[in-house]
């Protein structure tokens, strides 16, 4: 049997190097599927192909390939926001769900973090996590590994952009951002990444003994 550890919650919210860390320590392979969004966005731009068409943006998708994601090279902010403007897209998110949640049957256990794991993309999942931060805290962390790589940063307009990809994550019909009803919910806001990771660890081990 295949155990799935769903971790969902907004941009910025430290969930990425959670899901790294909680995937190295249960031996599981993980899966950001941020990327495969981003992956898609990207391969549109580098196109020349416009954002808002649906069907064209669904070839894309379909053409990911999930052992080729390269996030040093999907991180760029102009692809963020171009994933954030396709993953709007019903077909473009029926695409890459199916490639998800066939990754996620991997033995012997998989960690899958986004917005819409828990509810949508593997509902059944053995533990469910809500990451979260306040908006000044994402964005101030945001700020901060900008700053610590040597360029400029502007701690207004990377606030103006936390909120704006909120709204659109939250906002949009299919498969909005929210925590599964099921979900634990986990406030990163004052805590540091080892805290986060302790307390992520101990709800994961208590839900996974109850599951035993
Ligand atoms: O987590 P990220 O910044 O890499 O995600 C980029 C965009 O992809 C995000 O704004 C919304 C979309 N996304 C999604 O709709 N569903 C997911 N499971 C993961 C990402």
């Amino acid at each position: 049997m295949t155990l799935t550890i769903a971790i969902d919650g907004p941009a910025a919210a430290g969930k990425g190097t959670l899901s790294r860390q909680i995937a190295e320590e249960y031996g599981f392979h993980h899966l950001d599927t941020g990327l495969t969004y981003r992956a898609a966005a990207k391969a549109l731009l580098d196109a020349g192909l416009p954002l808002d068409d649906e069907a064209v943006a669904e070839r894309m998708a379909l053409e990911v390939e999930l052992a080729g994601l390269d996030r040093s090279v999907l991180s760029a902010h102009a692809i963020g926001e171009a994933a954030s403007k396709i993953a709007v897209m019903p077909a473009v998110r029926r695409a890459l769900v199916q490639a998800q949640r066939a990754f996620s049957r991997k033995e012997p256990g998989t960690v899958l973090d986004g917005r819409d794991i828990g509810t949508v993309v593997c509902p059944d999942a053995a533990v469910k996590l809500y990451v979260t931060a306040s908006p000044e805290v994402r964005a101030k962390r945001r700020f901060d590994e900008i700053v610590g790589k040597g360029a400029a940063a502007d701690y207004a307009a990377i606030f103006d952009d936390v909120k704006k990809r909120d709204e659109r994550d939250m906002g949009r019909v299919d498969s909005p951002l929210r925590p599964a009803d099921d979900a634990h919910l986990l406030d990163t806001s004052e805590m540091s990444i080892e805290a986060a990771f302790q307390a992520a660890k101990s709800l994961i081990d208590a839900a996974l003994i109850k599951k035993i």
